[in-house]
């Protein structure tokens, strides 16, 4: 019983202290599309990917081509984090850097994400998107820096890439803060 009552009112006193600390990180991490209070690891899992719009195939289905469908989010990336193990490690420590594929990026490699690749998605240190000016190493090797169309390249990937106005145009969501880290969105999974 006297546990309950502490919990609440440990609760309440975090609740607060969240309500007069957050306007200030708000400030504090600026262009960050995202302010949550949790480690890379379960930001990633909640975090919303680039839209997805019905296209010219939601047509016959009664759909305008630019209604939207759905998030492509980073639900399979999350998993190979839990199933390589490589989450826990991302638990504590850090600050880390995810460059975090969405799920139509996995789906387009096709081979198995196993943990050197998903190791290759990870940067110790905190790297955000215009910090991005060099080759990053990773947890398992080293991405080639390109900056090409006024995006950032690491590989092959678009490093979350910013809608440029067409309705149409997606966002990939960049410099999401996490309590232990950063994460970046990208469009390709980066093997090593
Ligand atoms: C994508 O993430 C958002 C935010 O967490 C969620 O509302 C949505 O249902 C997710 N979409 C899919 C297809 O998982």
């Amino acid at each position: 019983m006297k546990a309950t009552v502490l919990a609440v009112a440990v609760l309440v006193a975090s609740t607060q202290a969240f309500t007069f600390i957050a306007p200030m990180q708000a400030r504090s991490v600026g262009r960050s599309s995202a302010l949550r209070m949790a480690d890379v690891v379960d930001t990633l899992a909640e975090l919303q990917g680039p839209v997805l719009y019905w296209g010219s195939f939601g047509v016959s289905l009664g759909h305008e081509e630019n209604d939207i469908k759905g998030y492509d989010n980073f639900t399979k990336f999350s998993k190979a984090l839990a199933d390589t193990g490589v989450a826990k490690e991302l638990k504590s420590g850090g600050p880390y850097t995810i460059f975090a594929p969405t799920d139509n990026a996995v789906d387009d490699f096709q081979g198995e994400l196993t943990a050197a690749i998903v190791k290759n998605h990870i940067h110790e240190g905190k790297l955000t998107l215009n910090g991005i000016t060099d080759d990053v190493t990773t947890m398992s090797g080293k991405l080639t820096y390109g900056r090409r169309f006024r995006k950032t390249f690491l590989d092959e990937a678009k490093v979350g890439i910013i809608s440029e106005g067409a309705s149409c145009g997606q966002t990939y969501p960049a410099d999401v803060a996490a309590d232990n880290g950063i994460i970046h969105a990208i469009n390709a999974v980066l093997e090593c």
